[in-house]
């Protein structure tokens, strides 16, 4: 896959969720591989390459006894045909897997306090600010012995990947769990070539000034010790460098997206998440698939009838609530639609060990009760709200549905409209927040959504019911086109691309 080969050096890589995870079932250890773009993009680089490593946080408690039996080395993975550890040559496709543990109490501060929610909640907006925030003794303490001593410890796992290979090498950090790696990983290994991408909006100063001064002072210089910091939009990158400038005080060049820090130039660049494409046709053709599909067909398409769709994670950010109330004043609006529409809600429960995240769930459950006893008729109620992580059974109903409901209040990215966009068959509409980070490249085909304006959601919602067939094709198609020619081989090797010309001058 790689385009170049990245210098000729070795690469490290570092995520909080890694490529496979270990369980435990009767027949002993299982492994699973980790789902998703990132994983499959990065996954499909570590593959092709002759060194590369995988830095993770054990996840799991068989995780634990693999990185325990490791004794703090790496493991080496062969992907294909099915996952398994091999203790010697691979003989097909192989990832080496660095699974790191922490201590308990440490990593609940830093992911159950810090990252999720602290972190999270700064950057997607989520504060009302009236009430929350309360930053106390706690989360003082949380932030040096949970983010602060967590991050430590994955640099230094990266520190000794790299000291291992010489002191010279490519090294790509994953998102808001490691603000603080890059600084003591460049400060340890001077000689590395570090980018830290993250997957998450990244707000402007006066967001930021959430964080007592300290702190995210120190969030940011940890950042500054990469190379390159890399986001989905340019909206992002370019808040970024204007909180350097406005945070940290620094020289900063806004057009060209540059930070000036001591003698060093660290460059803010955007590159596009996208989705597997193959991956996610391969999946559309299978028995499995095709199974839901005819499931789906007989419980909500009969007759005329149409479908809303909308798959998510239970986060806060997701805007969940509102989407069902927008719904429910779609149905008081045009009772004509009372049993000819449906909403199916696809979610997979998140982070329920975050309090903000279990109420989001209770308060999701309360309101899909009130609109399912408002307008249930001829006893078919009209959201069917089903918790449960099930990627063919959501594959089956992005091809099936006429609108994908994406109303995030903040997202990276969001790539449930890009698989929509690959896999829908029936013209189906994109209903996407504009502070969704996919907005930038899709929002002219969609119907935009204000995610704070319920009525207005509830017009674009009907609006996107009443489109005629041939202008729903029309920008489905234009979508597609979009992704399947930026999926995510090309994000990756955009980002590869340039590094090698930054080569020259790092
Ligand atoms: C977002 C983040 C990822 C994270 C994922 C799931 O997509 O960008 O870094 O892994 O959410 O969240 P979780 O807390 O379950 O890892």
């Amino acid at each position: 896959m790689p385009a170049t080969p990245i210098l000729n050096l070795p690469l490290v890589l570092l995520s909080n969720r890694g490529p496979v995870s270990f369980d435990r079932d009767v027949s002993g250890r299982t492994v699973n591989r980790g789902a998703g773009g990132l994983v499959s993009a990065l996954s499909g680089l570590a593959e092709h390459l002759d060194d590369a490593v995988w830095v993770c946080g054990a996840s799991t408690e068989e995780d634990a006894v693999v990185a325990s039996e490791a004794q703090g080395g790496s493991i080496l993975v062969q992907t294909s045909p099915y996952p398994h550890v091999v203790e010697d040559e691979p003989d097909g496709p192989s990832i080496r897997v660095r699974l790191v543990t922490t201590d308990p109490a440490a990593y609940a501060d830093f992911y159950s306090v810090w990252s999720n929610p602290i972190l999270w909640f700064v950057q997607h907006g989520l504060y009302g600010r009236a009430l929350s925030p309360v930053i106390t003794l706690a989360e003082h303490d949380a932030f040096e012995n949970g983010y602060a001593a967590v991050n430590r410890v994955y640099a230094d796992a990266v520190v000794d990947e790299v000291r291992a290979r010489g002191g010279k090498a490519l090294v790509l950090l994953q998102d808001y769990h490691f603000y603080l790696v890059a600084e003591r990983v460049r400060e340890l290994c001077p000689d590395v070539v570090l980018t830290h991408f993250i997957h998450i909006p990244w707000p402007g100063p006066d967001e930021w000034r959430i964080l007592p001064a300290g702190i995210r002072e120190r969030l940011l210089r940890g950042l500054l010790g990469s190379d390159v910091v890399g986001f989905h939009t340019r909206r992002y990158a370019r808040h970024f460098v204007l909180c350097a400038q406005d945070l940290l005080g620094l020289d900063v060049d806004l057009d060209n997206l540059l930070v000036f820090v001591d003698d060093r130039v660290v460059r803010a660049r955007y590159y596009p998440i996208s989705v597997d494409t193959a991956a996610l046709e391969a999946t559309l053709s299978t028995e499995d698939v095709a199974g839901h599909v005819a499931m789906l067909r007989y419980t909500f398409l009969d007759g005329e009838r149409q479908l809303i769709l909308r798959v998510d994670r239970t986060d806060p950010s997701k805007n969940v609530v509102r989407g069902f109330l927008a719904f429910g004043a779609l149905l008081d609006q045009h009772p004509e639609l009372v049993g000819k529409v449906s909403f199916l809600a696809l979610l997979q429960p998140s982070r329920t060990d975050v309090p903000e995240y279990a109420d989001y769930i209770a308060l999701i459950g309360a309101v899909v009760a009130e609109i399912n006893a408002r307008h249930t008729k001829d006893g078919r109620q009209p959201i069917d709200l089903r918790m449960a992580e099930d990627f063919p059974l959501a594959v089956a109903a992005y091809s099936i549905c006429d609108v994908i409901l994406v109303n995030a209040l903040a997202d990276g990215m969001n790539l449930v409209t890009k698989e929509v966009a690959v896999v829908n068959r029936r013209g189906g509409v994109l209903a996407l927040s504009e502070n969704a980070g996919a907005h930038e490249e899709l929002g002219e085909y969609a119907v935009t959504l204000h995610p704070f304006d319920v009525q207005q959601m509830a017009d674009a919602l009907y609006g996107a019911l009443t489109m005629p067939l041939e202008e729903r094709q029309r920008r489905l198609a234009a979508a597609a086109e979009q992704v399947r020619t930026h999926d995510v081989g090309r994000w990756l090797s955009d980002q590869l691309d340039d590094l090698a010309q930054l080569a020259g001058y790092l």
